[in-house]
């Protein structure tokens, strides 16, 4: 049935991480044989999943009001005879699968990361009976085996999952409750996969773990797979996300200098600025050890382009701990940053801490970290005026005759050039920037 209209509409919704991105392409690949096929508006679907994230209270309680919406659309589309099965994935499922049960009754199955590939089944049982409930393992293995290495792509880009997990517990996170242990994939089945990408056309792959560069299979580091993939035909471009400070061997320092395939860009969240914090949060990096590090991977690389992740308001954070922040940034300068107000999440070891900082403390000093990060973000930005870039062309722009790319540092690059160059990486005169993307030309003819 592959060109004719898909036999049942699958709706699925994600949030959070880009792992479940990853993870809801997956979900329709394991779907498909059984006559699903996407659908943009979930009152065409037979199925909807909702991909959930569990990182902040405010991302776990969209998830609540979202299933409020779609179980209206499930009464309406009961009352016009036909029926929906609702079922609740990712890190929410996993984390308080019965709690969704209690709250939505409309839901009919919770499936957590590490089993999604049991869908079909899931979902066979759910139509006999309703309410059935799995009770996820971490069997991350035995879901990697049970997924095609066949990718679908679609685009010019596409995400891998290569790592799994997370073994270091940073006292404010619920990741290694709800993704488990840190596991690597065999680079055989990663490899068979990459390439699958790059024959449907993708140029530029994202290697994806909660701790990707902790990736150690058969031998191999993060460094030597990239090398490994760095060979495929076809594919131009390799970016990995997300890394530990802790875990950024020489190796893949130094391949940053090597491998023309991996794009001058990396991700390494420092959380904090100040080691009393930092040790609280059991990050096991000091500041200081955070910046020497960086100056190695700038004498690699010296064009990087540093992103990080940081929160405020950690338990027992001081006005002086918090300026501490404001150095590290100061002294490390970002390309780009995220940002967030601590969130006390539930069976965490800092949700029990003494020091709870008050909302409209943290709210202030997220603007003034946000104000400093922006700041940089937009300089980084500003000094590519004039530069010409090589640019990935990805989708058709906002405008007519515009198309949008990606520079190696992940700045999005607005150009006014024919839709035949997307999937194509062409030079670019940066003419403008902003705080958000780039603007430019051709900087050459195209045939
Ligand atoms: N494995 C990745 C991603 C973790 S989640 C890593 O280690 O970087 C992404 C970011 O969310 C974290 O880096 C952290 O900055 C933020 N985060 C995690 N738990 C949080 C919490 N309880 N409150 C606020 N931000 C949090
Ligand atoms: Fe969470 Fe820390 Fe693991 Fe990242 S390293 S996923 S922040 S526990
Ligand atoms: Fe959220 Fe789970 Fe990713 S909690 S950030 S979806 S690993």
């Amino acid at each position: 049935m592959s060109e004719s209209a898909p036999a049942k509409g699958l709706y699925i919704k994600t949030y959070g991480c880009q792992m479940n991105v990853y993870d809801s392409e997956r979900m329709a690949d394991v779907l498909a044989p059984l006559g699903y096929g996407v659908v943009d508006d979930p009152a065409k679907a037979d199925l909807v999943v909702l991909n959930t994230c569990h990182i902040r209270e405010k991302a776990t309680e969209k998830v609540y009001s979202e299933l409020g919406v779609i179980k209206r659309l499930k009464q309406e589309k009961a009352q016009a005879g036909s029926a929906m099965t609702i079922a609740v994935a990712g890190c929410v499922a996993q984390a308080e699968g019965e709690e969704i049960m209690r709250r939505q009754p409309a839901v009919d199955l919770v499936v957590g990361p590490q089993a999604y590939h049991q869908l079909p089944e899931l979902i066979a049982r759910a139509h006999r009976a309703r309410g059935e409930r799995l009770a996820a393992d971490f069997a991350a293995e035995e879901k990697f085996d049970a997924l095609p290495t066949e990718r679908r792509a679609s685009g010019v880009t596409a995400f891998l999952t290569v790592q799994e997990g997370c073994d270091k517990f940073c006292t404010f996170c619920v990741v290694p409750y709800t993704r488990g242990a840190e596991w690597s994939r065999a680079p055989e089945a990663i490899e068979a996969e990459a390439r699958s990408l790059a024959e449907a056309g993708v140029r530029e792959v994202t290697l994806l773990g909660q701790n990707v560069n902790a990736y150690a299979a058969d031998g191999l580091t993060l460094a030597g797979l990239v090398r490994r993939l760095a060979k495929i035909p076809g594919l131009d471009r390799i970016r990995y996300t997300t890394s530990h400070p802790k875990d950024m061997g020489e190796d893949l320092i130094a391949a940053h200098g090597e491998v023309e395939a991996l794009m001058p860009y990396l991700h390494l969240p420092v959380q904090a600025g100040s080691d009393k914090i930092l040790r609280a949060m059991n990050r096991a990096h000091s500041a200081e050890s955070y910046l020497k590090l960086v100056e190695k991977i700038r004498a690699a690389r010296p064009d990087i382009a540093l992103s990080g992740d940081f929160i405020v308001g950690f338990p027992g954070e001081t006005e002086a701990d918090f300026e501490k922040t404001l150095q590290i940034v100061r002294d490390a300068g970002y390309a780009s940053a995220f940002s967030f107000k601590y969130s006390r999440r539930p069976g965490t070891p800092a949700a029990a801490l003494p020091g709870q900082i008050p909302d409209e403390v943290k709210e202030e000093r997220l603007a003034r970290l946000q104000a400093l990060l922006d700041e940089q973000q937009r300089a980084f930005n500003l000094a590519q005026e004039g530069r010409t870039l090589p640019v990935l062309f990805e989708k058709p722009g906002r405008h007519p005759g515009q198309i949008i790319g990606r520079s190696p540092y992940l700045q999005s690059v607005h150009v006014s050039a024919p839709d035949r160059l997307i999937g194509q990486i062409v030079p670019v005169k940066i003419a403008s920037a902003a705080r958000n993307s780039l603007a430019g030309e051709l900087a050459m003819e195209t045939a």
